[in-house]
């Protein structure tokens, strides 16, 4: 039977929560470790289920996985991969799994893949890989379940190519694949995500002529192969963003470590003016009980503007802030529709559309039994249980462990009352 999570409400929390691996650069070196047929470790690797699953396809294609939990390291030995197709449950279920058709293209000349079905937070197309992968000579026939892709006879060839709306999965897979594409390809209006710039620093090192990451140009010079080497998984800024925010919202004084606050770009800037009181350290950051919130409306917008995947939690932040405010996700189209769960512990939010809602604090909320759509929406709730008077079930948290490993032994150890019902 499924398991559920189950959380008393009005806890104080206290102590020192460390920040895991980035979940959104973990899945980006497996798909990098396929462009070459050495092997690549990783270190810091979450253990989450997105990166079992993606490590769990990867294997079905003949690629040898060594994995150390204890050490929180990955072994990947993509020497004897025997196919390019990802098909099945898997790869239907998850959307990152997109990401690993690019280097096996540009590796084997071919891949074929079904359609990534993944997050409910809006239907996810993958028309930026399809054209991508075109432009750069590659040809593509696709149907309602799948998408074969053949590059050309002179191989993948480099080109420009210009986003039509910016893209981080999009630019980590057309930059990843043209590394081994004949000649030079031009990115544009690529996305600035910090993991861009990690990616980009390994792949250099492994031999690949990557410049510009971390702007909006990338120019990739291709190469015949790359070697393997060794990569570090930086801190994950979306936890470290969540846990702050898990911190305020309980008016607790915890400290978030082994974290890199600037990766937060302009979030810690919107809660500092929404008031919220907090110390920064090179690698941690510290709450501060006693903040007085005043509601602060936010666009969630590309790095370094405010993170879409920070906005759940920050809608619930508005919640127990005073005043009203608009929160308007730009980015995708299903990601608010969780509101409608925290309106049924007591939040004062209307939605005014698909993209915005209003949210007007502070309000009590009690305890109530959710169901998380997504991982953000998820964690979100949870959060919202510790603050929620009386006891909350959360159900799917498969959802939750998705991103964040262990989630309930990390918050008990800092004082949240929750534990993982096997039902
Ligand atoms: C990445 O998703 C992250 N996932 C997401 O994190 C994150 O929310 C998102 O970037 C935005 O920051 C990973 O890195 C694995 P997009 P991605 O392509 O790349 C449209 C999480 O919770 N689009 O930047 O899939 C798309 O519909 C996840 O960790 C197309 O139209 O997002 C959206 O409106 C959720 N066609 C916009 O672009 C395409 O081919 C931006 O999406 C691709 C995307």
């Amino acid at each position: 039977m499924p398991e559920i999570f189950e959380i008393e409400g009005g806890q104080k929390l206290s102590g020192e929560i460390e920040v895991n691996g980035a979940k959104n650069s973990a899945l980006k070196i497996l798909a990098a470790s396929l462009l070459s047929d050495e092997k690549c470790k990783i270190t810091n690797f979450p253990f989450i289920e997105d990166t079992k699953r993606i490590m769990e396809i990867m294997e079905e294609l003949g690629v040898r996985v060594e994995k150390n939990e204890e050490l929180k390291e990955v072994e990947i030995d993509p020497s004897g991969i025997k196919g390019t197709s990802l098909t099945g449950e898997l790869v239907r279920k998850l959307r990152a799994s997109i990401l690993l058709a690019g280097p096996l293209l540009a590796r084997f000349g071919e891949v074929e893949i079904d359609h990534p079905g993944g997050c409910v937070i809006g239907k996810r197309p993958i028309d930026f890989f399809v054209d991508g992968f075109k432009k750069l000579g590659a040809s593509c026939e696709e149907n309602d379940q799948s998408v074969k892709i053949v590059s050309g006879n002179n191989g993948l060839v480099g080109e420009e190519i210009i986003f039509p709306k910016i893209s981080v999965t999009g630019t980590e897979s057309l930059m990843m694949t043209a590394v081994l594409a004949k000649g030079k390809t031009i990115l544009k209006n690529c996305a600035m995500e910090p993991e861009i710039p990690v990616l980009v620093e390994y792949l250099n090192k492994c031999g690949a002529k990557i410049s510009g990451a971390g702007t909006s140009t990338i120019i990739i010079d291709g190469v015949g192969k790359i070697s393997g080497g060794e990569f570090e998984v930086i801190p994950d800024r979306i936890e470290t963003g969540t846990f702050l925010m898990m911190g305020l919202v309980t008016d607790s004084e915890i400290t978030i470590k082994k974290c890199i606050p600037e990766h937060l770009g302009s979030v810690l800037e919107i809660l500092k003016g929404a008031g919220a009181k907090f110390e920064i350290g090179t690698d941690y950051i510290r709450t501060i009980s006693g903040s007085k919130l005043e509601a602060t409306s936010i666009a969630t917008h590309e790095y370094p503007g405010f993170a879409t995947d920070l906005q759940p939690p920050y809608t619930l932040l508005m919640t127990q802030a005073k005043g009203m405010c608009m929160v308007h996700e730009t980015i995708f189209d299903g990601r608010l529709f969780f509101v409608d769960q925290l309106s049924t512990m007591g939040a004062n939010i209307v939605i005014c559309d698909p993209h915005r809602v209003i949210v007007i604090g502070p309000a009590k909320l009690f305890g109530k039994k959710l169901s998380s759509p997504d991982l953000r929406a998820g964690i979100t709730m949870l959060i919202a249980g510790m603050i929620a008077e009386g006891k909350t079930i959360i159900e799917n948290i498969y959802q939750i462990d998705r991103g964040y490993e262990k989630i309930e032994e990390r918050l008990a150890k800092i004082g949240a009352k929750i534990k993982r019902v096997r039902n």
